[in-house]
């Protein structure tokens, strides 16, 4: 019997938007989650986020090509479209951007359609306490909750601690939205 995948064992397809904070460097740890969780994955990274991740590791992990800019007109789509969005890293600046709708990177531009396109999607922060403290952050945030998003736990680091690697959790990312997938099927 062949053990190739038909049309009825497609897995879902999850992309994961990958933006430039420190901790990016670690997001093989989603991916490889997310696949031993039976997802096929995908990754979107900001133009500023490609730089803070392993790409040739990455798609070699993913099997896809990493999309960071737009395609040229006529050129085909490199990754199926998503079953559900999973962004983390998300930098103070993405999270803003994405709330106040500026799609001014392919990453942001994937995220505000998504809202239209009723695709669930979970972000996971990750900033210090100075950037969260900006009056536009908790703006964003309460924004992106009332269109449905799911915000991770990560509590903003010190400034001066540059980055709280062992607290971020990346299958939180898992956690939020599989009951939100379970849930639509
Ligand atoms: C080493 C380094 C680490 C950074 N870590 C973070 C971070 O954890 N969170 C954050 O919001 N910004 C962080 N930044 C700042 C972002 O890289 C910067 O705001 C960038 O414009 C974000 O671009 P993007 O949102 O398009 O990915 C960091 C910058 C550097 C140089």
């Amino acid at each position: 019997m062949s053990d190739q995948p038909g049309p009825q064992t497609k897995k879902p397809f999850l992309y994961v938007v990958v933006c430039a904070a420190g901790i990016a460097g670690d997001v093989h740890e989603l991916i490889t989650a997310a696949q031993r969780a039976n997802w096929d994955v995908g990754v979107v990274a900001t133009p500023q986020g490609l730089g803070f991740i392993d790409a040739a590791a990455v798609e070699a992990r993913t099997g896809y090509p990493i999309r960071s800019a737009w395609r040229a007109p006529g050129d085909p789509r490199p990754l199926p479209p998503p079953d559900a969005i999973a962004v983390a890293p998300a930098t103070f600046n993405t999270i803003n951007k994405w709330a106040a709708g500026i799609s001014d990177t392919l990453a942001v531009g994937i995220l505000c359609e998504a809202y239209g396109l009723g695709i669930p999607t979970a972000v996971l922060p990750h900033l210090n306490s100075a950037q969260a403290a900006h009056p536009a952050y908790r703006l964003s945030l309460d924004r992106l909750r009332g269109m449905g998003v799911m915000i991770g736990s990560y509590e903003p680091h010190s400034p001066e601690a540059g980055g709280g690697a062992g607290r971020f959790r990346w299958e939180e990312a898992l956690e939020l939205l599989t009951p939100r997938l379970s849930a639509q099927a």
